[in-house]
């Protein structure tokens, strides 16, 4: 059984191909296109998904060494994500699947997140046990969630403002970097001070997150330092990232703590684009580790859009026979 995943929620235009579980190709063509804007634009984004679709899938299929008509079914990204984005994905996975006469699997774009971790490359790789926890840190959400199984998800807690891929980038803007500015900031805060620069962090109940307070504290810092020295961000730079790095962490983990607390889990994972970071990557190995629970911290290559874990998700619908009809529209918001 083959089945084909297709992502197109935001800037990444990426098809993979799983058989039984078990990952055969994942192409990724991302879209360079946005870094002079300092952010996605949503139709160059769409624009670029249209040039992208056909030949990433023909690569997807290539490398994973079958032909279309050998494909049992399609898994696509229904949302959340830019809605002129999704539009492209999940019509070309409406046609290619009235061509082949196959069933179709809607994703949601979160969900593949947290199941990502169960992409497995060779027969006997090991997956997360549930129930487990899964702290979700991308560019548009920052979650707690709380895995089940594979169909039942709930979120614990998530931002309710800026979610920490936006702490990231926004902050590496004030210090001119360019965008996306989270793996610039990766960068640098592995040569810089972390205890040098002190930014405020939220008082938010619960185990909701808020990373637009550190966004103005980080803001005021820099402003009132410029004023006294104009190669204030020059002569800090390492610095800077490295205490805003060590403070995001800080944020992130608090709640995690709180989490687990509440929830008793074995096993803790990790996704979305701000799980590649470093420093995010060893704090929450270490948490793990203090408190005997198993830590997944992702592949590189899957902690960004992807559509193995598109199809990873799609490859568990179809086990339990959830299949999506082609009036399915895409959705540009929702919860997990
Ligand atoms: O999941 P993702 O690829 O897509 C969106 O949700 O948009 O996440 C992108 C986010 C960006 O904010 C980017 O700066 C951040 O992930 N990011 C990082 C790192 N790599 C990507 N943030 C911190 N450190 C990194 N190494």
């Amino acid at each position: 059984m083959y089945i084909l995943g297709i992502e197109s929620s935001c800037d990444d235009t990426s098809a993979a191909v799983i058989s039984d579980g078990r990952l055969l190709s994942n192409v990724i063509a991302s879209q360079k296109v946005h870094e002079r804007y300092g952010g996605v634009v949503p139709e160059l984004a769409s624009r670029a998904h249209q040039e992208n679709i056909v030949p990433v899938v023909s690569e997807a299929l290539r490398e994973a060494g079958i032909s279309k008509e050998e494909l049992s079914a399609i898994a696509f990204t229904r949302g959340p994500g830019l809605l002129g984005s999704l539009l492209v994905g999940t019509s070309f996975a409406k046609g290619l699947s009235i061509a082949l006469s196959i069933p179709l699997i809607d994703v949601n774009h979160l969900h593949g997140h947290v199941l990502s971790h169960f992409i497995r490359r060779n027969e006997g790789d090991e997956v997360p046990e549930f129930p487990f926890i899964c702290l979700l840190i991308s560019g548009g959400n920052s979650q707690i969630v709380l895995a089940r199984s594979e169909n039942d998800m709930e979120i614990l807690g998530k931002t309710i403002d800026d979610a920490a891929g936006e702490a990231f980038d926004k902050c590496a803007k004030l210090m001119g970097l360019p965008y996306p500015g989270g793996p610039h900031i990766d960068r640098l805060a592995a040569e810089g001070d972390p205890d040098k620069f002190k930014f405020a962090k939220p008082h938010i109940p619960g185990l909701d997150y808020s990373f637009s307070g550190l966004k103005t504290s980080f803001l005021y810092t820099v402003r009132d330092e410029l004023k006294k020295d104009p190669d204030f961000i020059e002569k800090n730079r390492a610095d800077l990232a490295a205490s805003l790095q060590k403070t995001i962490i800080e944020i992130l983990l608090d709640k995690l703590g709180k989490a687990v607390k509440e929830h008793t889990v074995k096993h803790i994972a990790i996704g979305g684009g701000v799980s590649a970071n470093s420093g995010v990557r060893q704090a929450v190995k270490d948490f793990c580790d203090k408190r005997g629970i198993r830590a997944w911290i992702p592949e590189r290559v899957f902690t960004t859009d992807n559509a193995a874990m598109v199809a990873q998700a799609g490859f568990f619908k179809m086990k339990t026979g959830e299949f999506c009809s082609l009036e399915a529209p895409p959705y540009s918001r929702v919860s997990i």
